[in-house]
C-alpha cells in the first residue's frame, strides 16, 4: 500500500504484479470491530454530530441544479436541507423549516422557484434565506425580520460537487478536507463538465457503514456476484493508495487478462482502459471511475435517528450529448443500460444481502468480528472513522 499519489500506468503495472502472484495490497493486521456499530443508538448520535455535523460531505452534483432559482432538498441526518442555485450562480443552503411554526417549507424534492412560499400560512423566503414577506403583518407588529430568515448551512461547490457541513454556522474548507493529493486528482477528473444523467435515493433497512462497507470491497465480487460482476472484475486484487482521510483503490479487469504475458513495460498505453479506479471519500462516498472515464458516485447517510437505516444515493456521471458525440437516442440507450445494470446488481444482489447482515446483527449474542489485511479500504475507512468519533 503506498501513501503517494501514483501513475495510472504505474498502477496498471501493480494490478498485473498481483495478478501474477495472486496477492492484493494488504494492511498490517487484520481490525477488529463490534456489531454495536450496526446498532447502537449512542454511536448512531456520535456520528451525526462529529461527522456529518462536522466534515463536508457530498449532497449533489452541480447538474442537479445548474440553473439560477433551481432546487434540490435533501434529509441530512441533522437537518432537512434545501440547496439552492443563486441568482449570481453560487449556491447556498438552508434547513428547510419555515421560520414561522415550523413547517416544511419546500416538499418537492427538486424544482425552480423564485421564493419559498410556506404551505401553512404563506410567509416566503427569498432564494438567498431572507424573510420577504409575512402574511397578515400587522398581527406580528415589530418582529426583526432580518432575524427570522432561513438558518444557514455551510455548503461549498468543487470538482463540480455540492458538499454540506451539517450544522449551522460550522466551517466548510473542501480543499482542506481533502488534501493535496485528492483535490488534484479530482481536479484532473473534470467532474464539473459531466452531467448527472440518473440520480436515485434508496432507503434502506441497514446501517450507513454496512452500506458504505460493501461498496469499497473487491473481495467478496465472485461469492457475492458470481454472474454479473465478478463476470467483468477480478475478486481480492487491489492495488491501494492511503491518503490519509481518503483512498484510491484501483481494480484490474478480466480484459486486462489478455495482458498477463506482457512485460507490464511493453503494455500498450491503453492498458489504463482494463482498470476500475475507485476513490473513498470520507465519510460517505464511493467514487468509481470506469475505464471509458464515467463515473459512478454512491453515497451513504445515516438515518437521523434509526441506526437501522440509511439513504443510499447513485448517481451516473457521464459526458454530455454533445461531448460524447453521439446522437442524443444512442447516447439515451447507452447509459439507460448502463442505469438498469446497475440497479440489477444492487436490488437483486447487495441490498437482499445487506438487510439480511443488518437483521442478523441485531442478534443478542452477536460477537466480535474482523476485517481481513486485503480488506484494506475498509480499514481506512474505519479506521478514520473512529479518528473523528475519538
Ligand atoms: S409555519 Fe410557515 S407560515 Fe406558518
Ligand atoms: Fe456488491
Amino acid at each position: 500500500m503506498t501513501r503517494t499519489t501514483a501513475s495510472r500506468q504505474d498502477r496498471v503495472r501493480r494490478t498485473l504484479e498481483h495478478l501474477g502472484t495472486g496477492t492484493t495490497d494488504e494492511t498490517d493486521a487484520v481490525l477488529p470491530f463490534g456489531p454495536e456499530q450496526y446498532r447502537d443508538p449512542d454511536i448512531a448520535a456520535q456520528e451525526r454530530e462529529r461527522v456529518f455535523g462536522r466534515v463536508p460531505s457530498i449532497i449533489a452534483h452541480a447538474s442537479e441544479l445548474p440553473r439560477p432559482h433551481d432546487f434540490i432538498t435533501r434529509r441530512m441526518p441533522r437537518n432537512h436541507v434545501i440547496v439552492a442555485r443563486q441568482p449570481d450562480g453560487g449556491v447556498k443552503a438552508f434547513v428547510n423549516l419555515c421560520r414561522h411554526r415550523g413547517a416544511v417549507l419546500e416538499e418537492r424534492t427538486e424544482g425552480q422557484c423564485r421564493l419559498f412560499s410556506c404551505p401553512y400560512h404563506r410567509w416566503s423566503y427569498d432564494l438567498d434565506g431572507s424573510l420577504r414577506a409575512i402574511t397578515k403583518d400587522t398581527t406580528f407588529g415589530e418582529v426583526d425580520r432580518s432575524q427570522l430568515g432561513l438558518v444557514e448551512l455551510p455548503v461549498e461547490e468543487r470538482h463540480g460537487l455540492v458538499w454540506i457541513v451539517d450544522r449551522a454556522g460550522a466551517d466548510i474548507d473542501v480543499a482542506d478536507w481533502l488534501g493535496p493529493e485528492v483535490d488534484e486528482m479530482l481536479a484532473g477528473y473534470g467532474l464539473e463538465d459531466l452531467v448527472a444523467y440518473r440520480s436515485e435515493g434508496f432507503d434502506e433497512p441497514a446501517n450507513w457503514k454496512l452500506m458504505q462497507d460493501a461498496f469499497v470491497d473487491n473481495y467478496h465480487i465472485q461469492y457475492a456476484h458470481p454472474n454479473t460482476a465478478a463476470k467483468h472484475v477480478h475478486t481480492n486484487v487491489q492495488v491501494v493508495e492511503d491518503f490519509g482521510r481518503h483512498a484510491r483503490m484501483c481494480s484490474p479487469r478480466k480484459s486486462i487478462d489478455r495482458f498477463r504475458e506482457v512485460d507490464p513495460v511493453d503494455a500498450p498505453d491503453d492498458i489504463v482502459r482494463h482498470v476500475t479506479d475507485g476513490h473513498f471519500l470520507l465519510p460517505n462516498s464511493t467514487l468509481l471511475r470506469q475505464p471509458d472515464d464515467h463515473f459512478e458516485l454512491l453515497t451513504f447517510r445515516p438515518h437521523p435517528t434509526d441506526p437501522g437505516w440509511c439513504r443510499m444515493e447513485m448517481r451516473l456521471l457521464v459526458p454530455t450529448v454533445e461531448k460524447s458525440g453521439l446522437d442524443p437516442e444512442k447516447w439515451q440507450r447507452v447509459w439507460d443500460k448502463n442505469w438498469e445494470i446497475l440497479l440489477a446488481v444492487l436490488h437483486q444482489e447487495d441490498f437482499p444481502l445487506l438487510r439480511a447482515s443488518q437483521s442478523g446483527l441485531g442478534s443478542a449474542d452477536a460477537a466480535g468480528m474482523l476485517l481481513g489485511r486485503n480488506e484494506t479500504v475498509n480499514q481506512i475507512f474505519h479506521r478514520e472513522l473512529r479518528t473523528l468519533l475519538a
